[in-house]
């Protein structure tokens, strides 16, 4: 049987999922003739999408787009779960954690608890690039990046350090819950159809010394695969990595899932499972092959960008939990 016909009995024999692209969701380019889509978590998507896109109108690779595009948080000092701007662990240090991800092989890099180095996405794709390896951690990373000639960096900002001062003042033991975790996730699918992820955080504010999130998990944080589409995820790690909640959004779009369907099936794992996830955040957006997007939240006030025939514009996401 011809994949193509594989994937249509797939569709049709598939969960039930409707055809409709969803409250979140957009039209595809099927019927048009394909250009670039992108899209990415958060309002600071916006100019990670425009960063992007430029790579590929440069004639750049989808990998290559991904990671400038990304890159563009790593370096703003005023996002403060990201790069440079990240927030430290409860000793004051900034740990950063990072992926990349290619949709034609599903060759990966990631980087976890990387000190020192402003961009870890492009250390991650040097781990895919360089190295034998999926995942160097900690000081390993940090050597690995030296060795690959990345020049070392302060990691701290002015900005997250005097917010480590206060929340130190109010917890003089360093014991406090951990906060914030508001990751850059981006996918990248080209006119012709190829498709890249990435992740890039400086993980939970506060967290302990080496927790890692889902944003360096291949399959957790991003998946990519050109057969299907691509998936990222922002919010509390923990919770996204219990159900490999990227890889789960592509495999139910495999199965005929618009972006919305498969997103709003994850989310409800997470607060199915457990009640008190209610009340936390996580989100995942998503594009399928076809030029469908999609999103959905736990909670209120998570925007995503999309960028399509050049145009880039923030679109509100409704939470799947309503307050009140
Ligand atoms: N989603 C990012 C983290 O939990 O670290």
């Amino acid at each position: 049987m011809h994949r193509r016909d594989f994937l249509l009995r797939g569709v049709a024999a598939g969960a039930g999922f409707l055809a409709s692209p969803g409250l979140n969701g957009e039209q595809g380019s099927v019927a048009r003739a394909r250009t670039p889509i992108i899209i990415s978590t958060w309002r600071f998507g916006e100019a990670a999408n425009k960063e992007a896109l430029s790579v590929l109108v440069e004639g750049g690779s989808v990998l290559d787009a991904v990671e400038r595009g990304v890159m563009t948080a790593e370096a703003n000092p005023a996002i403060s779960s990201v790069g440079y701007g990240g927030l430290p662990n409860r000793e004051g240090e900034v740990e950063l954690d990072a992926a990349i991800c290619d949709g034609e092989t599903q060759d990966a890099g990631a980087v976890c608890a990387l000190t020192g180095y402003r961009h870890p996405v492009q250390v991650a794709r040097k781990v895919m690039e360089e190295s034998p390896h999926l995942i160097l951690v900690g000081k390993g990373a940090t050597s690995f990046a030296r060795a690959q000639g990345f020049d070392a960096q302060e990691t701290l900002s002015d900005g997250a350090r005097e917010a480590y001062q206060k929340w130190r003042e109010k917890h003089p033991k360093a014991d406090g819950q951990p906060e914030g975790h508001d990751t850059l996730g981006q996918v990248v699918m080209s006119s012709s159809g190829a498709i890249a992820a990435a992740c890039t955080s400086s993980g939970m504010a506060w967290k302990l010394a080496g927790r890692v999130g889902d944003s360096p998990i291949i399959g957790h944080g991003l998946y990519a695969d050109n057969q299907v589409g691509g998936c990222v995820a922002t919010g509390v790690g923990e919770e996204i990595s219990k159900i490999c909640g990227s890889f789960l959004v592509v495999e139910l779009m495999r199965r005929g899932a618009t972006p919305d369907q498969a997103i709003e099936e994850a989310l409800d794992r997470i607060i199915g499972r457990v009640p008190a996830n209610r009340s936390i955040q996580a989100a995942f957006v998503a594009l399928r092959r076809d030029g469908l997007t999609g999103a959905g939240s736990i909670g209120s006030g998570f925007q995503y960008a999309v960028t399509r025939d050049t145009e880039t514009r923030i679109v509100n996401v409704e939470p799947r939990v309503q307050e009140g």
